[in-house]
């Protein structure tokens, strides 16, 4: 074989290769956005040679898209938060199982779905925030907040809210839909104010001194000990947390979550990238951008996380949370919370 013939086709072969390889992709369908994702997907790019494609938007508009987009979509992984929000993906059919001995190793069991649907990323909890000048013995328990000793003094968002919704969801499972209607009723008559804004917003009015008891997730406070949040970072003092029922179930926790979508056109792309978040140096990324909680053991926290304590998680599986949704609903509108 002559010496030029052969250096074309290696020339050739060598083409082809890197054609192969810049096929090969993954398309994400986010609701995250923070800065610190940005540095997870060059990461992942430089490791493995992967192009990473980004779609943001709200999460129920990306379940939309899918859902219409069909075996069309070019979505080959969806992140998103709350585990409310996964199971309403589920729900819709756009989501496959992902078989990882290293995501089930690695990732506690109550935090990924029991079909391998849908993974946690990152944990958050849902805890009570409280006003240091008007509260000196603040409520201990999630239960407590309905006790009419804080009537007209509690704020929380509205009860169409997933983290609501997935709150009361736990507490179904905990204690039984009597139990859950109970609270909500408590709760709801012994609001400050009727419902209003996000969770940075309960801790303003704590500052504002319209609430004196609050829920929110630990990242909203978090966000604000690490960087200026408006109304709340230059009155940190005056905000204390309670980590609620130590003694019971623990706090209720959340997380951010990954699942691989129903049609992936890069399948194995898809659960590399997966496999790739719970990672330890994807870990601290993921977990960082958001102020959150890694999920795999040994990652150190963030900074800010950090200066909330240590603290006892409920370890109920939160594929239940998506289960009790519309339970949840249905108690909250039962009750009128708006
Ligand atoms: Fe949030």
């Amino acid at each position: 074989m002559p010496r030029t013939f052969s250096r074309a086709v290696l020339a050739g072969a060598l083409a082809l290769a890197a054609a192969a390889a810049s096929a090969q992709e993954v398309n994400l369908y986010s609701s995250r956005h923070y800065d610190t994702d940005e540095r997870l997907y060059t990461d992942f790019e430089k490791a493995t040679g992967i192009k990473v494609n980004r779609i943001e938007a709200g999460a129920d508009e990306l379940i939309e898209r899918m859902k219409a987009e069909g075996r069309n979509s070019p979505a080959d992984v969806f992140l998103t938060t709350d585990a409310g929000r996964m199971w309403r993906a589920e729900e819709a059919g756009i989501l496959a199982p992902v078989e990882s001995e290293l995501l089930d190793e690695k990732i506690p069991e109550h935090l990924r779905h029991p079909d391998d649907l849908w993974f946690g990323f990152s944990q958050r909890a849902r805890i009570i925030f409280y006003d240091k000048q008007d509260v000196t013995e603040p409520p201990q328990t999630y239960a407590e907040l309905a006790d009419p000793k804080w009537k007209g003094r509690v704020c929380t968002r509205s009860g169409s809210n997933i983290y609501m919704l997935s709150l009361l969801a736990a507490k179904i499972a905990h204690d039984g839909e009597e139990a859950a209607t109970e609270w909500a009723q408590g709760l709801w008559d012994n609001r400050a104010r009727d419902p209003q804004g996000g969770d940075t917003d309960q801790l303003r009015a704590i500052v504002s001194g319209e609430c004196d008891v609050v829920l929110a997730n630990t990242y909203y406070f978090a966000r604000a000990l690490r960087t200026e949040v408006d109304g709340v970072s230059a009155h940190v003092d005056r905000i204390g947390w309670v980590f609620p029922d130590q003694d019971g179930a623990g706090a209720h926790v959340n997380v951010s979550a990954g699942a691989m979508a129903a049609h992936a056109p890069h399948p194995e792309a898809a659960k590399a990238f997966l496999e790739y978040l719970a990672s330890d140096s994807a870990q601290a990324y993921f977990s960082k951008g958001n102020d959150e909680y890694p999920v795999v053991e040994g990652v150190e926290q963030a900074e800010s996380t950090a200066q909330l304590g240590e603290f006892k998680a409920d370890e109920l599986n939160l594929a239940e949370l998506g289960r009790n949704q519309a339970r949840a609903q249905m108690i909250y509108d039962s009750v009128g919370y708006e």
